[in-house]
C-alpha cells in the first residue's frame, strides 16, 4: 500500500478461543509481534486501533464445558478473565479486548450474514450430516471419532487425523462413533448455506498476487490453496451455542465459527467507537480491557471501509486460510469493506525441542511465568522477540533464556544504561553535563546513533521483529564501546571537561534506547523513563543527541535486569521433566511393562506379513472376527478379538502382522491358527501392526 496514502491502520490479532489459558507459544507466535508494531506505530504518532477479543463460540468451548459439567457461558466467562489478565500483565497494548459472546458481536455478525443473505450470495444446499439419534441433535465434526481411513488411527476426529494430518470429512471415518452417546451415528438430511468460494477465486487470486511481499510461507499456502480449486463452505452449523442464524427457516443453527470469529474483529472496533463517542467513562473498561481512545476520532467504519486504513492481521500459521481466503471472500462478498494489506502469519515455537501440548502440560503458562519470574515480563517479552518463528518453527529452550538474560539483557542492555547513571550521579551529581568539544570519536558514535532509527524502521514495517530488536541491542552495544574507548573513569582525573561529553553523549544514547526499546520491551521503557526522569518522546526524536537538556536531573540507579541463576532453570526445567513423566507414567499405569525375557523366547516367535483376504462376525459373540488370510506360506482361518474396533468390510486387504507358529486353538468352535498382532493405546483402542509400505506376504517380521 502507497505509504502515503495511510491516514490510519487497523491492526488486528488473532482472537484466542476461550476454552484454556495462553502459553508462551501464543504470545510469541501473534500477540508480541502485533503488540510491537502497534506500539511502534503509536510512537510515530500515527493513528491506530488495535483490536482483540476472545472467541467464544465454536465446538472446542462445547467439548470443553461438556468435559467440565458447566455451560459454555461458564467456560467463556472464566477464561476470557485468565486470558484477558495476561496480556494485560504482559503490557499488551489492545485498544479493546472484546469477546464474541457480547450482544454487539452477535448483532454485528448477525447483520453482515443478512447482508449477504439478502444479496443472494449464499447457495442452500441440503447435506447428509452425521446425527446422534440418543442424544438428538446433529455431531460437529469434533463430536464424533472413528478410525483413520488414511493411517489407521482409531481416534481421528471427523475433521482431521491428528496422528497423520490429513483433514477429512467426518464421513471419510471408518466405524464413526457419538463421543456423546457412544454411538453409532446416523446420517440425516440438513440443511446449510454456503459461500461458494469458487465463485471468488479468481478476485482472490488477484487479490493475493498483488502481495508478493508478502511473507514467502502466507504467500505460498495461498498460493496452493487457490491451485487447489476453491470450493463452497457452509457458513451455518447444526449446533446450540453461537451467534443464531438470522433467518426463520434456520432454527438450531449457527453461524460457522469461522464466519463469526473475524467479524469478532469488527464488531470489536465497533465497541470501542460506541463508548468512545459517548464520551463518558465506559462502565464496561475493566471489563472489555478498553484503552487509549480519543473519545472524538473514532468512527468504526473508518478503521473498516476506507482505502486509506491499512489493515494488518496479525495470527498463527494454522489461521492463513481463513484470513487470506475466507474471511476475504466474506468481505469482497459484502461489498462495503476494505481487505488486509497483509497478513504476517507466524510458524510455531516448540518448546525444549517438542510440540507445545496443551493436553500434555508441554507449555509454559502465562500466569505460572508471572507467579515465578515477578516482574520479569520483559525479559520473556525479549527472549520470544529474539527467536520468535517469524520464518519457520523455532525453540523455545530454558537455557537459551538464562543465557540471553544474562549475556545480553544483563550484560548489554543494563550494564551500559547502569554504567551511564551511575557515573553522571558520581561526578556531576545526576545533573545532565554539558556538552563540550566534540572529538572524531564523539562524532563517529553520533552519526551511527543517527542511522539506527531508520533502519528499525525499516525492519518493524515489514515485519521483521527479530531483527529490529537486535538492531536496538546494537545501539547497546555502541553505547558500551564507546564508553570502553573513551575510559570516562580514568579520563575524569585529568580532565573534567572531556568527561562531560562523553557523559552527556552517553545520557543521550540511553535516552535513545528509552524510545527505541518501547515497542519491544514496554516495562523497561517504564523504569528507564522513571531513572532517566525523561518522558514524551516519541520515535521521531530518535536518533538525535539533545534528548537530554543540560542541567535536567536524572533519578537513581536501579537495575533494570538481573541475573537469572541455574537454580531458577533447573527448577523449570524439572517442572517439565514432572509433566514428561506423568505422561509417561500414565501409559506405564494401564500398559505395565512386562518381566525380561531372553533373546531365545523372541525367535521363538515366527513372525510374518500376511493379508487379510476375507473378514466376518462370529455369531453371537460382540469382539470376534473370523479372518482369512493369506501368510505367504498359506490361507488359513484366525480368531481376532478385534470386532469392537474394525467393521469386517472396512479391513478386507488390509496387510497385518501375524504369529504363524502360535499352537492353534479352538474359539467358538473354530480352529485358530496364529494371531494377528495388534497396538493397544493407554485406552484400549487396538490398531493393526502393519508394514508402512506394502510388503511381500510371507515376510518375517525380526
Ligand atoms: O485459532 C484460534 O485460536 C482462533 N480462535 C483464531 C480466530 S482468529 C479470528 F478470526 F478471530
Ligand atoms: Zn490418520
Amino acid at each position: 500500500m502507497d505509504n502515503s496514502k495511510i491516514k490510519r491502520y487497523t491492526v488486528t490479532a488473532a482472537l484466542p478461543y476461550t476454552n484454556g489459558p495462553v502459553h508462551i507459544g501464543h504470545l510469541a507466535g501473534v500477540y508480541i509481534p502485533a503488540d510491537i508494531y502497534a506500539r511502534f506505530l503509536r510512537s510515530n504518532k500515527r493513528d491506530v486501533k488495535f483490536i482483540c477479543g476472545s472467541d467464544e463460540n465454536g465446538v472446542p468451548i462445547t467439548l470443553k464445558a461438556k468435559r467440565e459439567g458447566i455451560t459454555p457461558q461458564e467456560v467463556v466467562d472464566k477464561y476470557h478473565k485468565i486470558i484477558g489478565d495476561s496480556f494485560k500483565e504482559f503490557g499488551i497494548s489492545f485498544d479493546i479486548y472484546h469477546r464474541t459472546s457480547s450482544l454487539t458481536h452477535h448483532q454485528t455478525a448477525a447483520d453482515f450474514f443478512e447482508t449477504l443473505y439478502d444479496k443472494g450470495v449464499f447457495t442452500e444446499e441440503v447435506t447428509e450430516q452425521y446425527y446422534d439419534a440418543t442424544a438428538k441433535q446433529f455431531l460437529a465434526d469434533r463430536y464424533i471419532t472413528g478410525t483413520c481411513p488414511n493411517c489407521g488411527n482409531e481416534n481421528a476426529y471427523g475433521d482431521q487425523c491428528e496422528n497423520c494430518g490429513t483433514t477429512l470429512n467426518a464421513t471419510d471415518l471408518i466405524n464413526p462413533k457419538s463421543t456423546l452417546s457412544g454411538d453409532k451415528p446416523i446420517l440425516k438430511e440438513t440443511k446449510n448455506w454456503f459461500l461458494p468460494l469458487d465463485k471468488y477465486e479468481n478476485r482472490l487470486r488477484e487479490y493475493i498476487e498483488s502481495h508478493k511481499e508478502w511473507r514467502p510461507n502466507v504467500y505460498g499456502q495461498c498460493q496452493s490453496w487457490l491451485n487447489a480449486g476453491l470450493q463452497p463452505r457452509a457458513m451455518t452449523r447444526d449446533l446450540d451455542w453461537g451467534v443464531h442464524v438470522p433467518l426463520r427457516d434456520a432454527a438450531g443453527k449457527v453461524l460457522y465459527v469461522w464466519f463469526d470469529a473475524p467479524i469478532g474483529y469488527i464488531s470489536a472496533t465497533k465497541e470501542l467507537c460506541n463508548y468512545a463517542k459517548l464520551d463518558v467513562w465506559n462502565p464496561k473498561a475493566e471489563e472489555y480491557y478498553i484503552s487509549n481512545f480519543e473519545s472524538d476520532k473514532c468512527d468504526w467504519e473508518e478503521y473498516w471501509k476506507s482505502d486509506e486504513t491499512k489493515l494488518v492481521h496479525f495470527i498463527g500459521k494454522d489461521n492463513i486460510v481463513f484470513h487470506c481466503i475466507i474471511f476475504p471472500a466474506m468481505l469482497m462478498a459484502h461489498g462495503d469493506y476494505t481487505l488486509a494489506d497483509n497478513v504476517p502469519a507466524n510458524e510455531f515455537l516448540n518448546l525444549e525441542g517438542q510440540k507445545i501440548s496443551t493436553s500434555k502440560n508441554w507449555a509454559v503458562w502465562l500466569n505460572e511465568y508471572l507467579r515465578e519470574f515477578e516482574g520479569k515480563q520483559d525479559v520473556l517479552r525479549y527472549v520470544l522477540t529474539a527467536t520468535a518463528p517469524e520464518t519457520k518453527d523455532n525453540d523455545f529452550t530454558w537455557k537459551d533464556f538464562q543465557a540471553r538474560n544474562n549475556n545480553e539483557l544483563v550484560a548489554v542492555f543494563g550494564n551500559f544504561i547502569n554504567r551511564v547513571v551511575v557515573l553522571t550521579h558520581k561526578y556531576f551529581n545526576g545533573i545532565v553535563p554539558t556538552m563540550m568539544e566534540i572529538t572524531p570519536v564523539d562524532q563517529a558514535v553520533i552519526d551511527e546513533l543517527a542511522t539506527y532509527p531508520e533502519k528499525i524502521s525499516a525492519s518493524i514495517e515489514n515485519y521483521r521483529f527479530r531483527e529490529a530488536l537486535s538492531e536496538v541491542m546494537n545501539v547497546a552495544r555502541l553505547g558500551n564501546k564507546y564508553l570502553a574507548e573513551t575510559e570516562p573513569w580514568k579520563v575524569i582525573k585529568t580532565d573534567e571537561d572531556r568527561v562531560r561529553t562523553i557523559l552527556n553523549i552517553s545520557l543521550q544514547i540511553a535516552a535513545n534506547l528509552q524510545i527505541l526499546i518501547e515497542p519491544f520491551l514496554p516495562f523497561t521503557e517504564e523504569r528507564l523513563m522513571k531513572m532517566l526522569k525523561n518522558g514524551g518522546h516519541t520515535w521521531d526524536a530518535a536518533g538525535g543527541i539533545n534528548l537530554l537538556k543540560r542541567g535536567h536531573e536524572i533519578g537513581e540507579a536501579v537495575l533494570l535486569f538481573e541475573k537469572i541463576e541455574d537454580a531458577e532453570i533447573e527448577f523449570q526445567i524439572e517442572k517439565l521433566n514432572k509433566s514428561k513423566a506423568s505422561n509417561a507414567a500414565s501409559i506405564a499405569e494401564a500398559l505395565p511393562v512386562k518381566e525380561n525375557i531372553q533373546f531365545d523366547d523372541f525367535t521363538a516367535m515366527d513372525i510374518r506379513v500376511a493379508t487379510i483376504v476375507a473378514a466376518e462376525k462370529v455369531p453371537k459373540t460382540k469382539k470376534l472376527l473370523k479372518l482369512t488370510v493369506n501368510t505367504g506360506i498359506d490361507e488359513r482361518t484366525v480368531v481376532s478379538g478385534i470386532a469392537e474396533h474394525y467393521q469386517p468390510e472396512d479391513i478386507v486387504g488390509k496387510q497385518v502382522s501375524i504369529i504363524v507358529n502360535l499352537a492353534p486353538r479352538e474359539i467358538k468352535g473354530i480352529l485358530s491358527q496364529g494371531m494377528i498382532l495388534m497396538a493397544e493405546n493407554a485406552a484400549g483402542k487396538l490398531t493393526f501392526v502393519s508394514p508402512v509400505d506394502k510388503f511381500g506376504e510371507g515376510s518375517v517380521i525380526r
